[in-house]
């Protein structure tokens, strides 16, 4: 019984360590891959950056997303949804403030333990995405505490890709677009992933707003706003502006 033991005991060890290695040899020896496609992000070294690390979006949305970020150089970047991307934007943003905003604890605890330079904090939605119609004219019923660093100032660029919003049962995306409409600058890019789906679609068309709709590609949406809009605009109807204080404080 003992040496089974020991065995197993000294299996598990050995998978763990192996498991670490792993992660540091994809972040440390991949990094070059990184660096690259910060420096010139064509298609081709996109695609590979995507295949050697594992990312979720399509090359063309992640070229658009850094040339967007490149351009406007060191800036206040929200992110919900910890990835396999998060270290490639928390360097395509090098020199600026990147938060990332996420709902799982596991998920959180392994990235920033492949990369501690990450800034994350784990929040709590508490909705299902089978409540989105409900909710939808209903902004009293999409707030969440949120930690103050991210409620401190608003954010230049914010990438909206979590929580996860595929199955009936998910959190869904309403309270993440509803708060990037509130924390995004007067001229500010706001990114929406996964529109191809209705929840993401009618949410942003909701409190994005149509005119600011600057492209779409693939299953990326770019909201760009201007700090001086043509004064002859008017602004849509549907689209909602609420208070900042509708959110609520609260420590990490
Ligand atoms: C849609 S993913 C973002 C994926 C990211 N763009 C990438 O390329 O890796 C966002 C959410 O899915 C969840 N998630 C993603 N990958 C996961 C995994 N392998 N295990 C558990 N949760 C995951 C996390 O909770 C996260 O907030």
């Amino acid at each position: 019984m003992i040496p089974i033991m020991s065995s197993i005991r000294k299996t598990l060890i050995w998978n763990s360590g192996f498991l670490n290695l792993a992660d540091i040899i994809r972040t440390s020896i991949f990094r070059r891959v990184l660096d690259s496609c910060i420096k010139n992000p064509s298609i081709m070294r996109v695609a590979s950056m995507k295949i050697l690390h594992n990312f979720c979006m399509h090359p063309r949305e992640i070229r658009l997303i850094t040339q967007v970020l490149r351009s406007r150089g060191p800036c206040r970047l929200l992110i919900f949804g910890l990835g396999n991307d998060s270290t490639y934007w928390r360097l395509v943003n090098g020199g600026g403030r990147t938060v990332f905003i996420e709902d799982d604890p596991i998920w959180l605890e392994r990235i920033t333990r492949m990369d501690p330079e990450i800034e994350a904090f784990l929040v709590s939605y508490g909705t299902r995405r089978v409540e989105w119609k409900r909710l939808l004219r209903r902004p009293d019923g999409l707030q969440m505490y949120l930690p103050t660093a991210v409620l401190d100032r608003e954010w230049d660029v914010i990438l909206v890709d979590a929580p996860k919003g595929a199955r009936a049962d998910n959190p869904g995306r309403m309270k993440s677009i509803f708060i990037a409409s509130l924390l995004r600058a007067s001229d500010s890019d706001v990114f929406i992933h996964d529109c191809n789906r209705e929840v993401e679609r009618v949410y942003s068309e909701r409190y994005l707003g149509k005119k600011d709709l600057k492209r779409q590609v693939i299953r990326l949406r770019h909201y760009c706003y201007s700090e001086y809009p043509d004064k002859d605009e008017v602004s849509e109807p549907f689209t909602v502006r609420v208070p900042f204080e509708v959110l609520t404080e609260t420590a990490r």
